[in-house]
């Protein structure tokens, strides 16, 4: 029996020692199955006067294999520790690699202006579809059927009374059907025409559109609005003008001109030699509009006025060519 388990400490110790995985080694010789325990089971048939020593044998054994075992466990984690920190090695002293900042594209930058310079006035934003029906597109502002206005804006129909939105004007309309006044309101957003793309042409530009209607409201209050809105975009020293002009759903209705901030107005490359740049349309709310919307032209008067915000954007950072817009080349978009 002695022979017996001191060669199996011999054969654990020798294996242990070699051993990649300890943990079958504990099994085979600890286990349940394992060829310690079967030597001890076998303790039935030595005589009961040995069996202190030979118990006590199996016990150190048993002890110096565990022993060995979890010392070729520690052994074994610190190996693989090493390795894994070998393997992820971190040089914290090569240069990183250039994180490339981004920022917000011009026409953004121009419109999100544009509604704080409104909202600092106490606007709000409405929005609307840009797949719109005909009769708030052109019917409620005035533009029945067939109304030769409806040319200047060449329009994608999708059906005879589905388009696409040509201006962000049917946005009052939708705004004055479902609020009553007073009402102040400016609606950016996309808009189409079925123009071929050139330097002052887009099928797909931007437009902001403003409404205010309430008890007297009156055309001394557009101009000063819009005085405020053009210092504030174009600098304190410039001016406004008014050119009459007409559109079906304002009466009267206005072409509106800021001065050169170029040059003053003296004339340059920017305004063309004019000394102003047309940047909006505007005029008092029709009377027909209002009704058409379900309020009162004899209680309430309102003015309205529209712009691009490619024009704005362009005018305002000297770009000349609309196409740079939507091209996305960074080379162009870093500048802003
Ligand atoms: N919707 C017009 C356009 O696209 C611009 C415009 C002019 C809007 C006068 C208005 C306005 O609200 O009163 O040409």
């Amino acid at each position: 029996m002695k022979e017996l388990l001191e060669s199996i400490r011999k054969k654990a110790m020798e294996e242990i020692a070699q051993s990649e995985d300890p943990e079958a080694l504990r099994i085979r010789y600890l286990g349940k199955k394992g060829e310690l325990t079967a030597v001890l089971r076998g303790m039935g048939s030595v005589p009961p006067e040995e069996r202190p020593v030979i118990g006590a044998l199996a016990n150190d054994i048993r002890e110096q294999i565990e022993a060995a075992l979890a010392a070729k466990a520690e052994e074994k984690k610190e190996k693989e520790l090493a390795h894994k920190l070998e393997a992820e090695a971190l040089d914290v002293t090569i240069p990183g690699t250039a994180c490339a900042v981004g920022r917000r594209h011009p026409l953004a930058q121009t419109e999100n202006m544009l509604r704080d310079i409104f909202i600092g006035m106490g606007f709000s934003v409405a929005e609307g579809p840009e797949v719109e029906y005909d009769y708030y597109n052109f019917e409620a502002l005035n533009l029945p059927k067939n109304h030769p206005a409806r040319d200047t804006q060449d329009t994608f129909y999708i059906t005879d009374n589905i388009l696409l939105r040509s201006q962000t004007s049917p946005v009052q309309v939708r705004t004055m059907e479902v609020q009553k006044p007073p009402i102040r309101v400016i609606s950016p957003g996309r808009v189409y025409r079925a123009d071929p793309a050139d330097a002052t042409h887009s099928p797909i530009f931007h437009q902001v559109e403003g409404l205010v209607v309430d008890k007297g409201i009156t055309m001394g209050d557009l101009k000063g609005i819009l005085e405020l809105f053009a210092k504030r975009m174009f600098g304190k020293e410039t001016k406004i003008r008014f050119r009459p002009h007409h559109f079906p759903f304002t009466e009267p209705s206005a072409e509106v001109d800021v001065s050169c901030f170029v040059c003053g107005g003296k004339g340059c490359r920017l305004c063309k030699g004019e000394g102003w740049i047309e940047i909006l349309g505007a005029g008092m709310v029709h009377p027909f509009v209002l009704s058409n919307c379900g309020i009162d032209p004899e209680v309430y008067s309102g003015f309205a006025f529209g712009m691009g915000i490619e024009r704005i954007a362009m005018t305002r950072l000297g770009i000349d060519d609309m196409r740079l817009l939507y091209e996305n080349d960074v080379r162009f978009l870093h500048q802003f």
